[in-house]
């Protein structure tokens, strides 16, 4: 699988430290708060298990599940959700998990919709953010890094739903997406 990566962008002691120091930004900002993580499956899995260990403040967490890209490395602009939340935010300091910020559609699609749901507060906690590709303005309170405007695996990230357990963020070589 090494093999199919024509360069590491981020390694796996880069993403950890700045995990950690996330954690530590997001245990003082909580602290004596009711905090919910939602992970945006399937790319925040990764992400949020390791943010969560890190954590010094009690938290829950839940999942939804939403897609915006079908197989390719384009985002379709197309957004909808294939798994909701198990539980109500109402009332609730919700901490969104993604993987990375694109074009901005699958973020914004999300916030529109769990605002309706009367969450105390709503906030973002990104991964990665690529500001190049941003199509619609959206707000990100917490970001890992920001990257270059190149199609990313690892940590998370899939391309046809492989490469997600790479414990780095590489670039995939140009051959195995065109
Ligand atoms: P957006 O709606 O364009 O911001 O895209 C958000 C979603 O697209 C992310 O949650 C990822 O699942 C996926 N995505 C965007 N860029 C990449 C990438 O470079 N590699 C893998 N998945 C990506």
């Amino acid at each position: 699988m090494y093999e199919d990566v024509s360069e590491v962008l981020l390694t796996e002691e880069q993403i950890q430290q700045r995990v950690r120091e996330l954690a530590e930004q997001i245990s003082a900002d909580y602290r004596g708060k009711d905090l919910l993580l939602v992970c945006v499956l399937k790319g925040g899995i990764l992400f949020l298990t390791d943010l969560m260990r890190q954590l010094e403040i009690p938290h829950a967490i839940d999942f939804m599940a939403i897609s915006s890209y079908g197989a390719g490395t384009e985002s379709s602009g197309v957004v909808r959700i294939l798994m909701d939340l198990n539980t109500s935010i109402e009332g609730k300091n919700v901490l969104i998990v993604e993987d990375i910020v694109d074009t901005g559609h699958t973020l914004d699609y999300i916030l529109r919709n769990l605002s309706t749901r009367r969450p105390a507060s709503l906030k973002v906690c990104a991964l990665l953010n690529k500001p190049s590709r941003r199509q619609v303005d959206v707000p990100i309170h917490y970001v890992g890094f920001d990257i270059p405007n190149k199609f990313v695996i690892g940590y998370g990230l899939d391309f046809g739903e492989k490469y997600r357990n790479l414990p780095f963020v590489g670039v995939l070589k140009p051959e195995f997406y065109r």
